[in-house]
C-alpha cells in the first residue's frame, strides 16, 4: 500500500504486556489505507492487540503509531486521530454506554462538537441508513447481542469515520445479524479492517488478507480468498485449496 494513502500506519511496534516474558508484537511494521481488508491468526496472536495500539488505548513500548504520515504525540493526537478512525469492539458492551440507543449514537457527534439537535438528526439518519430506526428509544442494555452489535456500529458511523476497525463482529451473531452485517459493510463506501476467524465472512466483506502470527503480520495472497465458501475450524490457518 503507497504510504501516502494509508490513514494510519505502525512503525516498528513492539508490545509486551506487563508480567510477560514475550512481546505479543514483536518490530510489527503496517499500515492501513484506503480499502476492504482482513485480519486472521490464531487466537491470543495480539490481533485486539494491534488495534487498541492504533487507537492510543495500549501504548506500545518501541515504535510510532502514525496517522495520516505525521507521528501521533500523547493523548491529544490520538484524540485527533479518534475522530477519523473508529473501533468497533470485540464486546458490544465495551462501547455502549447511554441509556437509550439514540443517545448512545449520538454521543459521538455531540463529542465531536455538533449541537444537541444536530447530533440527534445524524444519530437518527444513522440509524435510518442501517434499519435500526425502531431501535432509536429501546433501553441499550436490553437489546439483543445482535442488535447491540449494530448499534455499536451506528455509535461508530454516526462519527462519519474514514477508517473503520473492527474486532470480530461476527462472534455470537445470529445468522440472519450475520448476512444483515454483510450486506451493511458492503453498502458503505469506507475504508475498513476486519478480525476475524469468519473466512467466509471475510472473503464476502474484504478484498485482501493479512495474518498475524508470532508477532508479525504477512499478507496472506489474493489467490486464498476464492473457494473459500465452507466455513474453516476455528483459528485455522489460511491455506489453498487444490486447482
Ligand atoms: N491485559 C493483559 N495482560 C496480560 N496479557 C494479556 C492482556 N491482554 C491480552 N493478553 C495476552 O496477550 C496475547 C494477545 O492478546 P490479544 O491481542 O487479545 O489476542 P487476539 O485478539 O489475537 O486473540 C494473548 O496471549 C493474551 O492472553
Ligand atoms: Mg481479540
Amino acid at each position: 500500500m503507497e504510504k501516502e494513502q494509508a490513514v494510519v500506519a505502525i512503525q516498528n511496534v513492539s508490545f509486551t504486556y506487563p508480567g510477560r516474558e514475550y512481546p505479543v508484537l514483536d518490530a510489527m511494521n503496517f499500515s492501513l489505507g484506503k480499502g476492504k481488508v482482513g485480519l486472521i491468526g490464531p487466537n491470543g496472536s495480539g490481533k485486539t492487540t494491534f488495534f487498541h495500539i492504533i487507537m492510543g488505548l495500549l501504548t506500545p513500548g518501541e515504535g510510532k503509531v502514525l496517522f495520516k504520515g505525521s507521528i501521533v504525540q500523547g493523548e491529544k493526537g490520538f484524540q485527533d486521530l479518534r475522530k477519523s478512525v473508529g473501533l468497533l469492539f470485540q464486546d458490544a458492551d465495551d462501547q455502549l454506554f447511554s441509556p437509550t440507543v439514540l443517545e448512545d449514537v449520538a454521543f459521538g457527534p455531540l463529542n465531536l462538537g455538533a449541537s444537541p439537535e444536530e447530533a440527534r438528526k445524524t444519530a437518527q439518519e444513522t440509524l435510518k441508513n442501517l434499519g435500526l430506526r425502531d431501535l432509536e428509544m429501546r433501553v441499550t442494555h436490553r437489546l439483543s447481542g445482535g442488535e447491540k452489535k449494530l448499534v455499536s456500529l451506528a455509535t461508530i458511523l454516526s462519527m462519519q469515520p474514514e477508517l473503520l476497525l473492527l474486532d470480530e463482529p461476527t462472534n455470537n451473531l445470529d445468522q440472519e445479524t450475520r448476512l444483515r452485517l454483510i450486506d451493511i459493510l458492503n453498502g458503505l463506501d469506507l475504508s475498513y479492517a476486519i478480525i476475524s476467524h469468519d473466512w467466509d465472512f471475510l472473503e464476502k466483506t474484504t478484498r485482501e488478507v493479512y495474518v498475524i502470527e508470532k508477532g508479525r503480520i504477512t499478507q496472506c495472497e489474493k489467490a486464498s480468498l476464492h473457494e473459500h465458501h465452507h466455513a474453516h475450524v476455528y483459528g485455522d490457518h489460511p491455506h489453498h485449496h487444490g486447482d
